[in-house]
């Protein structure tokens, strides 16, 4: 019989672009979902869901802008019902570690009847790479309200494969994967480990979370600002400071560590300026 495709939501995104990657060399069916796949998902319109899901037999589920935001428990719900209705089989969740916000929609997720899986990841090494921060390292100065707290930065290459075995494969349903690198890193130590690989200095400057405010408010708007100050002030609160095993139970194998993502970064020239 063959096999319904896996329907990648956020498919152009940081870890969604990856998970197209894998399962298209695995042979696997799969179809992308963003505002630029045709038919085209947009999470403010409900109306484009259920076109998106039609006939897939598994989601992966990227939420924009973060399951942080507050419209995001309403969000997935509501697409937990569309994807029951559509015959959805399995759906994993990219979750955020010590969100409270992202944790109302795992649970919504493990009530929904259908077969789930669990990505809760630390923030993302890529967010260096490809992420918001980008600029900051183009600029050599990583300004965040972080103070010096330690976080274990994740290989978006790690939670791909994760998901990627999760969408495809046995032994994943009703799993919680935690997933971390191997090492934790001050902002400090992430800051002087880019430093010596991208070819200029790279400093962390912690700042006040009014401050961080008025900055991003400046380049990205004031929405953007208050979430992304909210999550640094709830994820930055030295809780998610531990390292999590979720890759090495999900793959048998450790996550990749911040020096090798370094490197390769610096190879691939996304930090030359
Ligand atoms: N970054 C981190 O450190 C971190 C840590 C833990 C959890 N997370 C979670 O990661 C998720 C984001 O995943 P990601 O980093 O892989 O994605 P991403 O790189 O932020 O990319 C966003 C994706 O969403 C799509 N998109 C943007 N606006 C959209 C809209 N209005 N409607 C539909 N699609 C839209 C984009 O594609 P188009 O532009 O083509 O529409 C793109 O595919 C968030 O839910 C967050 O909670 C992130």
């Amino acid at each position: 019989m063959r096999r319904r495709p896996a329907l990648v939501i956020g498919s152009t995104g940081k870890t969604g672009r990856r998970i197209v990657h894998r399962l298209t060399g695995l042979g696997h069916p799969v179809r992308g979902a963003s505002r630029r796949s045709d038919p085209p998902f947009v999470w403010e319109e409900p109306s484009t869901w259920s076109e998106a899901l039609r006939g897939a037999g598994s989601v992966y589920v990227s939420f924009f802008p973060d399951l942080a935001a507050p419209g995001a428990p309403t969000a997935i719900e509501t697409l937990t019902s569309y994807a029951a209705d559509a015959g959805v089989e399995r759906l994993v969740l990219l979750s955020g570690r010590g969100e409270a916000n992202a944790q109302r929609c795992e649970e919504i997720v493990r009530e929904s009847g259908l077969t789930w899986t669990l990505i809760r990841t630390s923030w993302f090494s890529q967010n260096f790479t490809e992420g918001h921060l980008l600029p900051s390292v183009l600029e050599g100065v990583i300004a965040l309200p972080a103070g010096d707290v330690a976080e274990p930065f994740v290989d978006a290459d790690d939670i791909a494969d994760v998901a990627a075995a999760a969408l495809t494969g046995d032994g994943h349903s009703g799993r919680l994967y935690e997933l971390t690198g191997p090492r934790l890193l001050t902002f400090y130590e992430a800051a002087a480990e880019i430093s010596k690989t991208a070819g200029h200095d790279v400093g962390y400057v912690p700042v006040t979370s009014e401050r961080f405010h008025a900055a991003v408010a400046q380049s990205a708007g004031s929405d953007y600002a208050d979430l992304l100050t909210n999550l640094c002030a709830e994820v930055f609160d030295g809780r998610n400071e531990s390292l999590a095993h979720g890759v090495r139970e999900a793959l048998g194998r450790e996550p990749r560590d911040f020096t090798d993502f370094c490197r390769a970064a610096a190879a691939s020239g996304v930090w030359t300026r």
